[in-house]
C-alpha cells in the first residue's frame, strides 16, 4: 500500500517517500497560506526563489534578533553574530569574507586528506556509521581551518552538542549542554586565532587575511562566525553523506559504476544534493508588507521556503538541456543573498568520506529510519536487512 503523504512540509522532511508530495507543492501556487502551520509556504523554484531574493523578507522575525530561550545566554551571544542569521550591513561584509576565504580552499588538497581520514577510520557497524558521518566532516573541516589532529574530537563534540540550541525539538538538558559547548568552541577559536600567524595556509589564516581587507575588525563576531562554520558543516554535511549511503542502496548497479569510475564521485554527491537533500525547508520573517506574484504577505508573517520542493521541480529540474538552463539552481544549498558558502566543500569532503567506505559499508546489513528533525533529513542507521 502506499504511504500516506506527509501532513504539511515540515513532517515531510523525515517521512520515508516524501517527493511526489514535494513535486505536487511545486506544481501548485508558489505562494500559499498553511492553516494546520499558521505560516505561508513558499514552494517550487519560483516561490523558493522569489522570497530569498525578496529585500524585505528576513532571516530573523523583526525585532528578535535571538530566540526568547536563547537571549542572554553564551549559545544566544554567539547565534547573534551568525551570519546566518543577520541582514544588511552586518551580513554583507562577514558573508563576503567568509565567501572568499572558502572559495580559496584547494577542493583538491581537502578530499585527499579527508579520502586518507575516512580510510583511517571505516565505520564497522551501524552505530560507528551513525557517529563517523558527524564527526568526519567536522574532523575534515577542523583540520582545513588549522587545528591539530588532537583537538578534532573534542570540536566534534561541542559542536554537535551546540547546535542543539538551534532546534526547537532539544529539551532542557540539551540545551544545557549547547550552552558550556558554546563557550568551549568560542574559546577554542580564540586561542586557535592567536596562533594564527603560524598558520600559513590555513583556513583560518586566510579568513584573517581576507577580515582585515575587506575591514572586519569584530574579534567576537569572527570567533562566533568560526564556530559558526563547523555547527554549518555538521548536521547538513551528516545528512549529505547519509543520503548518499541510502541512494547507494536503494539504487542497483550505482555502486559498480562508482566502482568503474571513482571520477564520478562528485557528480554523485551533487545529485544526491537535489535527489534526496539534507536541508527540506528554511525560513524567512516579512519585516514589511510583501508583494510577490499578486499575493500579499502582511509584515510579521513567516515564510517557511520549502526547498525540497524546488528541488523536485519539473519546471527547472527536468532533465534534458538541464545544464544548459540559464538559472544553474541548487535549492538544498540555498539561493540570493544566505546561499551556502560551503556547498562545494561539502561535496569535496563528502565525496572522500563516501569514497574510503563505500567497500566496507557494501555487505553491512544496513536498515534507517531518520533523525527527528523539521528542517534537516539524516538517516540513523541500523543494523538491517543487507542490501
Ligand atoms: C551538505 C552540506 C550543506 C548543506 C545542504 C548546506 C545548506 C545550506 C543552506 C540551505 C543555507 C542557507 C540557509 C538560508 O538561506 O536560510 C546555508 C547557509 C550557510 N552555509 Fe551551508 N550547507 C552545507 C554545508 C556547509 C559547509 C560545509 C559550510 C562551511 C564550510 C557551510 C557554511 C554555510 C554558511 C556560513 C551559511 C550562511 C550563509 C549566509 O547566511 O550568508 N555550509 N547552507
Amino acid at each position: 500500500m502506499p504511504l500516506a503523504d506527509p501532513a504539511h512540509p515540515l513532517a515531510a522532511v523525515t517521512h520515508a517517500a516524501p517527493y511526489d508530495y514535494y513535486r505536487r507543492l511545486a506544481a501548485g501556487p508558489p505562494l500559499r497560506f498553511e492553516a494546520s502551520l499558521d505560516c505561508w509556504l513558499a514552494t517550487g523554484a519560483a516561490g523558493v526563489c522569489a522570497v530569498l531574493e525578496h529585500p524585505a523578507c528576513r532571516v530573523r522575525p523583526p525585532g528578535l534578533a535571538v530566540p526568547l530561550n536563547l537571549a542572554g545566554t553564551p549559545c544566544g551571544a554567539l547565534f547573534a553574530e551568525l551570519v546566518r542569521m543577520n541582514d544588511g550591513e552586518r551580513h554583507a561584509v562577514p558573508k563576503q569574507v567568509l565567501a572568499r576565504a572558502l572559495g580559496q580552499v584547494e577542493l583538491a588538497r581537502l578530499q585527499a586528506r579527508t579520502l586518507r581520514m575516512g580510510g583511517e577510520r571505516v565505520p564497522a557497524s551501524a552505530a560507528q556509521l551513525n557517529e563517523a558521518l558527524f564527526e568526519l566532516p567536522l574532523f575534515a573541516m577542523a583540520d582545513v581551518l588549522g587545528f591539530a589532529p588532537a583537538q578534532w574530537p573534542a570540536l566534534a563534540a561541542w559542536t554537535r552538542d551546540f547546535v542543539a540550541c538551534l532546534s526547537p525539538l532539544s529539551n532542557a538538558e540539551e540545551l544545557a549542554g549547547a550552552q558550556e559547548a558554546a563557550g568551549a568552541l568560542l574559546h577554542a577559536f580564540g586561542c586557535l586565532l592567536r596562533e594564527a600567524d603560524a598558520l600559513p595556509g590555513s583556513l583560518l589564516g586566510s579568513i584573517v587575511a581576507q577580515a582585515q581587507a575587506l575591514g572586519w575588525h569584530a574579534t567576537g563576531g569572527l570567533q562566533a562566525n568560526l564556530a559558526g562554520l563547523l555547527s554549518q558543516t555538521c548536521e547538513a554535511t551528516a545528512g549529505l553523506l547519509g543520503n548518499a549511503i541510502v541512494a547507494l542502496r536503494t539504487q542497483p548497479g550505482l555502486y559498480g559504476q562508482l566502482r568503474a569510475t571513482p571520477q564520478l564521485w562528485p557528480a554523485m554527491l551533487g545529485e544526491v544534493s537535489r535527489h534526496d537533500p539534507a536541508i527540506h525547508n528554511t525560513r524567512r520573517y516579512t519585516a514589511e508588507d510583501v508583494d510577490i506574484g499578486g499575493v500579499r504577505v502582511a509584515a510579521g508573517q513567516t515564510v517557511i521556503v520549502v526547498l525540497a520542493s524546488a528541488c523536485h521541480d519539473a519546471s527547472v529540474q527536468a532533465e534534458p538541456g538541464a545544464l544548459q538552463r540559464a538559472v544553474a539552481l541548487t535549492p538544498g544549498f540555498g539561493h540570493g543573498r544566505h546561499a551556502c558558502p560551503g556547498q562545494s566543500i561539502a561535496h569535496a569532503i563528502a565525496a572522500a568520506c563516501m569514497q574510503a567506505w563505500a567497500d566496507g559499508l557494501e555487505d553491512m546489513p544496513l536498515a534507517w529510519t531518520y533523525r527527528p528533525s523539521l528542517n534537516a533529513r539524516i538517516p540513523v542507521f541500523s543494523a538491517g536487512a543487507a542490501s
